[in-house]
C-alpha cells in the first residue's frame, strides 16, 4: 500500500518517534581507543587523538579513559630504538611491555588491546624482516609469535596481530598455547587494505616504510571476494575476532563479513578517516561531533560489532 496511506514520515516527525524505531545506537561498550605510547609525551594539536604519551602519562589517561567510561585501549608503542629485526617489539622490556605492566597495576578491569606488528619497531618500516629486498613471510611469524607472546605475559587482554603475514594467526595460537595463554583471544586484523588512510598513523606511530610500500602484504582495495579468504584462513588458524580495515571506505567488506561469517566482526576506523573530518572541522566545513556520530552509526549499520577509534574518547563525553 503506498502513498497516501503509507506515509514514511509518519516516524520521523518527532525525537521521541524517531529514538523509538532507530536501528543502529552507539553505545560505549562497542568502541576502542587506540593509544600512543613512547619515552615522552607529544601531544598534536591538530589531531589530539594521535599524539603519544610516555609511559607514566599513559596511566593517568587511562585512569581519564576509565572515568568516562571507556572499557577497552589499543596501544601502539614507538620505541626508542629500530633495528633490523624489530627487536623492541619483543623485548620483555620493551615499550609496549613496560606499558602494559603500568596500567594494568591500575587499571585491573581496563580491556588492554596490543597491535602486533613489527613495523614500528624495524629500521626499515615493515612489518616483517627484509630478506633479498621482500618481506621474508615465514621467518616474520616466529618474531610476530614471539611479540604476541610477549604482550600476553605483559598484560595483554587480547593481541591484534596487523602484519598481514600468510599463516601469522595459527602461529600466534599455538605460540600462546605453547606459553600457557590459551585464554588470550586473537583479534585479527583479517582484511587489512594497503590503504592511503593510514596516512596519519605512520606520522605518529614513526612507521613510514624506508623503501617500497605494503602491497606486497596488504591487501588490494579492489577486492572483496579476497578478503573474504583472508577472513576464512583467520577463522580456520583460529581467530576469535575478525577485523577489517580500513572502516568507512571498505562497509561493504565489513557487510559481507558479517554475512558470511558467525565471528564477532570488528572494523578500524583509521586515522585518515579521522583527520579527514578534523581537517574540514577546523575549516568550518563540517560539524565534526555530527560527522564523528555518523561514520561510526555507519559503521555499526555495516554490521560492526566494535569499532577502534580515535573518537573513542570524545565518544564517551558525547554520549
Ligand atoms: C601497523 C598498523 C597500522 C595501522 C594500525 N596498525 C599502519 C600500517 O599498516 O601502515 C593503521 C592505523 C591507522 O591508520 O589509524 N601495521
Amino acid at each position: 500500500m503506498s502513498f497516501p496511506v503509507t506515509r514514511l514520515r509518519r516516524l520521523r516527525r518527532t525525537d521521541r518517534l524517531r529514538g523509538l524505531v532507530r536501528e543502529t545506537r552507539l553505545d560505549l561498550d562497542d568502541f576502542v581507543m587506540p593509544l600512543f605510547v613512547g619515552h615522552s609525551t607529544q601531544g598534536n594539536p591538530d589531531l589530539p587523538a594521535m599524539g603519544r604519551f610516555s609511559i607514566d602519562d599513559l596511566v593517568t589517561e587511562a585512569d581519564e579513559l576509565a572515568r568516562l567510561g571507556v572499557r577497552a585501549v589499543l596501544l601502539f608503542g614507538i620505541p626508542e630504538e629500530k633495528d633490523e629485526e624489530g627487536s623492541g617489539a619483543y623485548d620483555d622490556e620493551g615499550i609496549i611491555q613496560l606499558a602494559l605492566r603500568a596500567v594494568r597495576a591500575r587499571h585491573p578491569d581496563l580491556l588492554l588491546l596490543t597491535d602486533v606488528c613489527l613495523c614500528e619497531y624495524t629500521s626499515h618500516g615493515h612489518c616483517g624482516v627484509i630478506r633479498d629486498g621482500e618481506v621474508a613471510n615465514d621467518e616474520s611469524l616466529e618474531l610476530i609469535a614471539r611479540t604476541a607472546v610477549s604482550h600476553a605475559e605483559a598484560g595483554a587482554d587480547a593481541v591484534c596481530p596487523s602484519d598481514m603475514m600468510d599463516g601469522r594467526v595459527g602461529a600466534i595460537r599455538s605460540a600462546l598455547d605453547d606459553a600457557g595463554f590459551e585464554q588470550t583471544p586473537i583479534v585479527s586484523y583479517a582484511a587489512k587494505y594497503a590503504s592511503a588512510f593510514y596516512g596519519p598513523f605512520r606520522e605518529a606511530a614513526e612507521s613510514v616504510p624506508s623503501f617500497g610500500d605494503r602491497r606486497g602484504y596488504q591487501m588490494d582495495p579492489a577486492n572483496v571476494r579476497e578478503a573474504l579468504r583472508e577472513l576464512d584462513v583467520d577463522e580456520q588458524e583460529g581467530a576469535d575476532v575478525l577485523l577489517v580495515k580500513p572502516a568507512l571506505p571498505y562497509l561493504d567488506v565489513i557487510r559481507a563479513a558479517r554475512e558470511r561469517f558467525d565471528l564477532p566482526v570488528a572494523a578500524y576506523n583509521v586515522s585518515g578517516e579521522y583527520a579527514m573530518v578534523k581537517a574540514a572541522a577546523a575549516r568550518g566545513w563540517m560539524d565534526e561531533r555530527a560527522a564523528a556520530l555518523e561514520s561510526l552509526t555507519a559503521i555499526k549499520r555495516a554490521g560492526a560489532d566494535f569499532v577502534v577509534s580515535y573518537w573513542t574518547k570524545d565518544l564517551a563525553q558525547w554520549l
